[in-house]
């Protein structure tokens, strides 16, 4: 299977890139195929009508948009590594579920993984959940991870504390269920019944 992995900080050297890397490593050592799209690194232009097709607009979309949506589109399941900022998901992060509403990742499992430099991660949870899947149709895990105190997360092989030692048995749990959903949601792909000009918009 391939899995994308998808970071959403703006800063090219935030800690969500460095446990979108981490994450990949470990994809890939369970066997899978795995890529990173790093958001930071990333230059796409706020959503326009040229998505819809104006003709003043559209040219850049190709160029910019399409070599990702085919990659997106050939993945089986998604990772969204998210930061907590001032509460909420970054911009980029937002205006990428903005560009996936035209079936690159619906019906695909996803997989939510919050990062906070403190002890919170969890309004993005929540954000992703209610607000990032009604057009995107992305089918997130009822499992989720919030990495917290990141900067002391998966630096060194060994766990450095005991909460760091528990939240990689999580992760190793988390991912092992992530797979057998990516396996189970590509055979309700398969069956043709989410295919839909009528109703390609949630309600
Ligand atoms: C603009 C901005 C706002 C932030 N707001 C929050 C926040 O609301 N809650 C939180 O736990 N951390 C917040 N942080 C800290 C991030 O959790 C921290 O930078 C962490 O490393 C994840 O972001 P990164 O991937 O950009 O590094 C904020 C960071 C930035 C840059």
């Amino acid at each position: 299977m391939t899995i994308a992995i998808v970071t959403g900080s703006h800063r090219p050297k935030g800690e969500s890139g460095r446990i979108g890397r981490w994450l990949h490593k470990k994809i890939t050592a369970d066997g899978q195929e795995a890529w990173v799209m790093d958001l930071s690194a990333v230059e796409l232009p706020y959503w326009d009508e040229g998505m819809w097709g104006q003709e003043d607009l559209k040219d850049k979309w190709e160029d910019l948009w399409q070599p990702w949506a085919e990659k997106l589109r050939a993945a089986e399941g998604v990772v969204v590594v998210c930061p907590e900022w001032n509460g909420m998901m970054p911009a980029k992060l937002k205006n990428f579920f903005h560009l996936c509403s035209h079936r690159e990742i619906g019906h695909k499992a996803g997989l939510i993984v919050t990062v906070s430099s403190g002890v919170n991660g969890v309004y993005p949870v929540i954000e992703l959940r209610s607000h990032a899947v009604k057009n995107s149709k992305l089918c997130w895990l009822p499992e989720h991870l919030v990495v917290r105190n990141v900067q002391e997360m998966f630096q060194e092989k060994k766990p450095a504390s005991e909460h760091e030692a528990t939240l990689r048995e999580r992760v190793d749990f988390t991912l092992k269920v992530f797979y057998e959903y990516v396996k189970a949601l590509t055979l309700v792909r398969e069956s043709g019944v989410t295919e839909t000009d009528k109703f390609a918009y949630g309600m």
